[in-house]
């Protein structure tokens, strides 16, 4: 009786763990496919995009301070434009509601 419920604990700890797992699989391998060409597989917006749109970097924590979950998950959904209304961050095409929600954690992880 006592090892049977140990393995059933067990069991769905190891369920959540694996699903777990998958979800941070999920946003670092969307963040490469749809984000890093700009942003850098890093955050801080070192690659040739970045640097000619002058991106901000998302491993600072100063930047991060700067903007809220709901302005990321915005930004990831309508897109960013500059103050004279040129598209500098389009809109997040190929990923559900639900991907681009777990997009918000992970660019929070990217603060050193
Ligand atoms: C075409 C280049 C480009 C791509 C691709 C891109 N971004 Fe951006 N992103 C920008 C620009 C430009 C800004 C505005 C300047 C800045 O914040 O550095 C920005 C800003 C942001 C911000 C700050 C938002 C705010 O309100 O200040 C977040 C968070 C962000 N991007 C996340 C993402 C995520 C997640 C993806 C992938 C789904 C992504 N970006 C894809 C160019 C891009």
């Amino acid at each position: 009786m006592k090892t049977s419920r140990f393995a059933a604990v067990s069991f769905v700890l190891t369920l959540a763990g694996a699903a777990l797992a998958a979800y941070a699989a999920d946003a670092s391998a969307n963040w490469t496919e749809h984000c890093a060409k700009c942003h850098g597989p890093d955050g801080r917006g070192q690659t040739k995009m970045g640097k000619k749109l002058g991106l901000r970097d998302l491993a600072d924590a100063k930047v991060q301070a700067k903007f809220t979950d709901e302005e990321a998950l915005k930004a990831m959904k309508k897109g960013l434009t500059d103050d004279k209304g040129k598209v500098t961050m389009k809109p997040t095409e190929g990923l559900s509601e639900d991907e681009i929600k777990a997009l918000v954690p992970f660019v929070r992880a990217l603060k050193k």
